[in-house]
């Protein structure tokens, strides 16, 4: 089955009982569509970003919070299906190394590597352009949302703060790659949508 209609269907199964988190990722995987259309060359590539978007936050899903950090929970299980690629990129998306460390998992996490890579920035870019419904935001709009739901001192917000430089360091090299491409109507859509630059 192609990689990223699997990616769908596992995703929207295993949040089936969660339509807001489930609306979410369906917007992350059409934001990461859209935008590896334009950034990525590579079919396969394009392929790898969408899926891991559709399962970015599978962690979430009960059958499979375990540790209750939902980067590693979600990857674990991804390891467990032998989707390794699959499995790092959805620990780091976000601030997953950060969360995961102040949640007491560092250990569990460190057979996730980091990949550096554009297709690991574009998923970091599309989760937090991303609102809990699905409603497109602003990185500081969506900073503002996740700190008014879970308030100052909870361990997602010093988790995101922590890693704070990697989620504005993916922002800015994505931005980039946006601004240098020729404007046409599909990506101004793109840009207008993912209009605001990190600072
Ligand atoms: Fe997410």
């Amino acid at each position: 089955m192609d990689r990223r209609l699997w990616a769908e269907n596992y995703a929207s199964s295993l949040l089936a009982d969660n339509p807001r988190r489930l609306a979410h990722s369906r917007a992350v995987a059409t934001t990461a569509s859209e935008l590896a259309d334009v950034l990525l060359d590579d079919p396969d590539e394009r392929s790898v970003l969408v899926a891991a978007a559709w399962l970015h936050d599978i962690g979430y899903a009960p059958v499979l919070a375990t540790t209750g950090a939902h980067h590693l929970d979600g990857a674990i299980h991804l390891e467990e299906l032998g989707e390794h690629r699959l499995a790092c990129l959805v620990a780091h998306h976000g601030s997953g190394a950060a969360e995961t460390a102040l949640r007491g998992f560092a250990d569990e996490f460190a057979q996730f590597p980091r990949e550096l890579s554009l297709v690991a920035d574009i998923l970091t870019y599309c989760d937090l352009s991303c609102g809990p419904d699905g409603t497109r935001l602003t990185l500081d709009e969506r900073l503002r949302e996740i700190r008014a739901r879970y308030g100052d001192d909870h361990v997602v917000v010093r988790g995101l703060e922590a890693d704070g430089d990697v989620i504005r360091g993916a922002f800015r090299r994505v931005d980039l790659r946006l601004a240098n491409l020729k404007p046409d109507a599909t990506i101004q859509a793109i840009t207008g949508s993912g209009r605001d630059s990190p600072k």
